[in-house]
């Protein structure tokens, strides 16, 4: 063992590089977990105080959005300087006594590589705008004395950018940004680029960090007469940035932002040489599609559409994050119907997307919440739960931009939700007082007194999810009975067997499943150990 591993914290996890198989990972942005200095926003103090309640709801890596130096306005995917923490939310050293805090506790930590553009505060675009045009510091972005370079890229941010270039006026030229304005886009052409991305990617690493989620990650090269995404030269950056990361680290988890259809998705696995894991963007409004029609279809139509993947990598499955609910991934028609059944109040959508959290979307239903959850922990992937969703936390449509769902954790009925002590008006965001979610009753200490709470629903299903090994890895194989309603599945590794039913309709459903290929076994029912008749 090198000094470097033993050194960092991380000799205290179990020395297994596929943990992200069999993970549970909880999404969670520091800003808006716990407030431990007092002055209205979420820091690394404050997060660590809550590590036990993270232990005690089972979850095994955290993901951190980002909480580098920024003008949050794009709540820190704008970056100025990868290697230092933003003050609201503490020091470098305060992250450290985190990062070995959950490392103590078997939880991993995966942070955020925004690696396709900085903010336009960052010293790179500052140094670049003033240098002279075809000098390496110029060239760190991506210039243009037309605004007709690459017409075929889509507009990501559509509500808010008419085009996917600006002006500068210090440079006097055109810069390239695929979203905000204020995000220039690094010049990966550029090989002194790739020379500081990986400088940033070995100060965390170095630290102890166990996974970089790779934000935005099909966008990092442009070339004329393509969309400019998903090209050959980006999957050849990221073979490299892999090698690099194999080449120097032990037990370290790429998780690709790749907001595409399955057949593009698949790609950023490589051959097993790639980013370890994807999220799988297409299979998620799919699966509040099916639970509205109460219709099997769009889930297997979506999971038959997804080819098969390396040994070694892993689907990352959720259900909500900290953007809209994206409906780029789906046909002109499905969108409709999404918008229509889970947004007709035109404030809840944004972009090509809905801006609201999981309870608030399901009607606040609680047997319409442990289905989506259930599927969410038992279909092939790793599952990715968003803080505040455990509880069923409500959202804000009236906030600006996405802050409706990124509204402060809801601890407890006392004073701005437990959260923070400060005055009210110091809040980063307010706390959810919407009649139906107020954090009065739908908090973490209520739940917690409460055996029959989402909550401890919740704590049960991801220890059931880590007794099987199955659910991460295992095979999976439809039934197709011919009622529709219901979902059948199997989930299969060696003697690991698990029968997944899932009744999509709101009613009691008959459905006659052909189990001939498990004679003579016997059922057990998961959740309470019942033993069913054996199978004739
Ligand atoms: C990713 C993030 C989103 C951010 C965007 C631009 O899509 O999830 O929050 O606005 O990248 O950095
Ligand atoms: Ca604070």
């Amino acid at each position: 063992m090198s000094r470097k591993f033993a050194k960092s914290s991380s000799i205290l996890l179990d020395d297994n590089p596929l943990w992200y198989r069999d993970a549970v990972i909880y999404e969670v942005h520091v800003r808006a977990f716990h407030d431990g200095n007092g002055d209205g926003i979420g820091d690394f103090q404050g997060l660590s105080e809550k590590l036990d309640y993270l232990q005690d709801l089972g979850v095994t890596a955290l993901w951190l959005l980002p909480f580098y130096v920024s003008p949050l306005k794009d709540d820190g995917y704008d970056i100025a300087d990868y290697t230092q923490i933003h003050p609201d939310y503490g020091t470098l050293h305060d992250f450290r006594l985190f990062l070995r805090a959950a490392h103590e506790r078997g939880i991993r930590v995966i942070t955020e590589l925004v690696i396709n553009h900085t903010s336009d505060q960052h010293p790179w675009f500052l140094r670049a705008r003033d240098a002279k045009p075809g000098t390496s510091a110029r060239n760190f972005y991506v210039w243009s004395d037309t605004q007709e370079r690459y017409p075929e890229a889509r507009i990501i941010f559509k509500d808010f950018e008419p085009s996917n270039w600006s002006w500068d006026p210090m440079a006097k030229a055109y810069y390239w940004h695929r979203f905000y304005s204020h995000q220039p886009d690094l010049n990966f052409d550029n090989p002194e680029v790739h020379k500081a991305i990986f400088d940033a990617l070995d100060f965390w690493l170095d630290m102890g960090v166990d996974g970089l989620r790779l934000d935005a990650v099909p966008y990092l090269y442009e070339r004329e007469g393509t969309n400019c995404e998903n090209l050959a030269e980006t999957h050849a950056f990221l073979k490299k940035l892999r090698q690099h990361v194999d080449s120097k680290y032990k037990n370290r988890m790429l998780l690709a932002e790749a907001n595409q259809w399955p057949e593009d998705a698949v790609a950023y696995f490589g051959d097993g040489d790639e980013c370890h894991m994807a999220f799988h963007f297409p299979v998620m409004p799919r699966l509040f599609m099916s639970l509205y029609m109460e219709d099997r279809f769009p889930i297997i139509d979506i999971l038959d559409q997804t080819p098969a993947i390396p040994e070694s990598s892993q689907w990352a499955l959720f259900l909500r994050n900290h953007d809209e609910l994206t409906l780029e991934m789906v046909t002109d028609e499905d969108r409709d119907y999404m918008y229509k059944v889970y947004a007709s109040d035109p404030r809840a959508r944004i972009n090509l997307g809905i801006r609201r959290r999981l309870a608030p979307l399901l009607a606040t239903n609680r047997r319409r919440v442990e289905l989506l959850n259930s599927l969410l922990f038992s279909l092939p992937g790793t599952p990715v739960i968003y803080y505040g969703d455990e509880i069923g936390m409500g959202d804000n449509i009236y906030l600006g931009d996405r802050n409706g769902v990124r509204t402060p954790m809801q601890w407890s009925a006392d004073r701005n939700a437990g959260f923070s002590r400060t005055n009210p008006q110091r809040l980063y965001l307010p706390v959810i007082i919407d009649p139906e979610h107020h954090y009065e009753t739908v908090n973490v200490d209520a739940q917690q007194q409460n055996p029959a709470s989402l909550l401890w629903w919740m704590k049960r299903l991801v220890l059931l999810r880590k007794n099987y090994q199955a659910f991460g890895r295992g095979t999976i194989e439809f039934l197709l009975p011919d009622n529709r309603k219901v979902l059948v599945f199997v989930r299969r590794l060696s003697d690991e067997i698990i029968l997944v039913v899932a009744n999509l309709s709101r009613f009691v459903n008959y459905v006659e499943l052909d189990l001939s290929a498990y004679k003579g076994m016997v059922p057990v029912e998961l959740f309470g150990h019942t033993r069913f008749p054996s199978m004739s």
